[in-house]
């Protein structure tokens, strides 16, 4: 018999609240543009499925964030999927020393302000929709323009402070009598 969870209630403490949510998995994405030089900010709390009509997506972003004021303002904003192998990439773009974000990082142009990682499982080329104020974050509604995935390419996951990557998980058959 499973029992059953007490779940205490939450009295404020973020450090707690920051540990469960970091239990939830997630994707790690990439946004960068071009605006008087290149801007990034990586995020695993990218969601797609927001919406098909208008085709949305949306990315929760610090109010904090120094590099959001600049990327809100460009045209396009590329969204990069990081790739399983992409873990050293995605440090080295979170970093603080924004000078060295972009170094030997292969990033590739379409033609707008977006700018894109090579390598990465999925893109999307996006223009901003809306922004939601939600607390110490802002949520931004991305409106995807122009999209692509590389379907043999599995994306890096995020999880308990870790990168991880994704496991099959094999059909398990009941024994033959
Ligand atoms: C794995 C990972 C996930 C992150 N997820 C987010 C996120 O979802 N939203 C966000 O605003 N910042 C997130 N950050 C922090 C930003 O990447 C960045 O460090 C922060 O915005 C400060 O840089 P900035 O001032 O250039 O924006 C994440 C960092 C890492 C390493």
């Amino acid at each position: 018999m499973t029992a059953t969870p007490v779940l205490p209630s939450y009295d404020g403490e973020q450090a707690a609240l920051r540990r469960t949510f970091s239990h939830y998995p997630s994707g790690v994405v990439a946004l960068i543009a071009e605006a008087e030089g290149l801007h990034s900010l990586v995020a695993s709390t990218f969601t797609v499925g927001v919406s098909a009509d208008p085709p949305l997506v949306s990315v929760a972003i610090q109010r904090t964030s120094t590099s959001w004021p600049t990327l809100r303002s460009a045209e396009r904003i590329g969204v990069s999927v990081f790739a399983a192998d992409q873990a050293d990439l995605c440090r080295q773009l979170a970093g603080h020393d924004r000078a060295r974000r972009f170094s030997d990082v292969p990033i590739r142009s379409t033609g707008t302000t977006a700018r894109f990682i090579a390598g990465a499982a999925l893109w999307f080329d996006c223009s901003l929709w809306n922004e939601v104020d939600a607390g110490d974050h802002t949520i931004a509604l991305l409106e995807i323009r122009a999209l692509g995935a590389d379907h043999h390419t599995d994306p890096l996951v995020f999880h308990a402070s870790a990168f991880r990557g994704l496991f099959t998980q094999r059909a398990s058959h009941p024994a033959k009598p």
